[in-house]
């Protein structure tokens, strides 16, 4: 059975594991969303910025027309916030994001907190107005940093369910978590492979080896063992499929500490301060 993740805001689980559709072009999306289904994936994370939600909606129109559970289905979005990031634009941006999907947004989330343009706490409170007119199930937010959660809750009341952030085994986010765990925030973890290039390491090929699974496999199985959420992304049919096949093998203690042993908080992405 798939791990799910319950949601602090009573608004039921979603699946520890999901996969991504950064940068896959919309005449693949279809292709890439179908193979995903089919390896029993049941969360995919999209964005307004990934140029893909009206080639999203048309391959989840075709999943339910073959059969597939739309209830079971988690679909995030995000609002980029960019040129214009104010609640106005956030509304319209989610408005646009559904018509493209044809179907309900199950997670919404603020892309990018964009701190030198100081809007962030009131986007977010029109995410909280989303949620409670019940447009969206639940709402997140992605490249937060703790400072950037503290304030909305200070601010607000409400912590998102979610925060959305780049981690893997160099970039491990162990104190970004334990915050997370103390207000009931799920972490999920976005290039949770390091973009394939943590997969090279010797260390995590040993334990791999050890295991008889693949670098990605036990790379997965360390996120799902640390307790988070992930968005590893392929293109693959069988490579989704080997992703999601992490069930048959468990990691010690001394493998999860050797893991941790390779944090260098080196990034593959952004860092969410410098993001404009
Ligand atoms: P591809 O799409 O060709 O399968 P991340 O999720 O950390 O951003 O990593 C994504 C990258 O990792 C993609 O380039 C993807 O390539 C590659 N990748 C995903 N799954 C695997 C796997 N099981 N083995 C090797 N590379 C993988």
């Amino acid at each position: 059975m798939p791990r799910t993740l319950e949601l602090d805001d009573g608004s039921g689980s979603i699946p520890a594991l999901g996969f991504v559709l950064y940068k896959v072009a919309p005449e693949e999306t279809e292709r890439v969303v179908a193979a995903g289904l089919e390896a029993g994936y049941r969360l995919i994370d999209g964005a307004e910025f990934y140029g893909n939600e009206a080639a999203l909606g048309a391959a989840l129109a075709q999943a339910v027309d073959d059969g597939i559970d739309r209830e079971a289905l988690t679909v995030t979005s995000k609002f980029w916030g960019d040129p214009e990031q104010t609640p106005e634009a956030a509304r319209r941006a989610f408005d646009a994001s559904e018509r493209a999907l044809g179907t309900r947004i199950d997670v919404y989330m603020i892309h990018w907190p964009r701190p030198a343009r100081e809007r962030y706490v009131d986007v977010w409170r029109e995410l909280v107005e989303l949620q409670r007119g019940g447009r969206v199930r639940t709402i997140g937010v992605s490249n937060f940093t703790e400072q950037h959660v503290q304030r909305l809750i200070d601010e607000t009341g409400v912590a998102p369910a979610i925060n959305q952030v780049e981690s893997h085994p160099w970039l491990p986010q162990h104190a970004l978590r334990a915050f997370h765990a103390q207000h009931g925030i799920i972490t999920q973890a976005w290039s949770p492979l390091g973009r394939a290039r943590v997969l090279q390491d010797s260390t995590i090929g040993q334990i791999a080896g050890r295991h008889g699974v693949s670098p990605a496999q036990a790379v997965i199985r360390w996120h799902l063992q640390l307790g988070g959420a992930l968005i590893p992304k392929s293109t693959h049919p069988h490579r989704l499929a080997e992703n999601r096949d992490v069930e048959g093998f468990s990691l010690t203690d001394d493998d999860m500490a050797q893991i941790a042993a390779l944090e260098t908080g080196e990034r593959t992405g952004t860092h969410p301060d410098d993001r404009q």
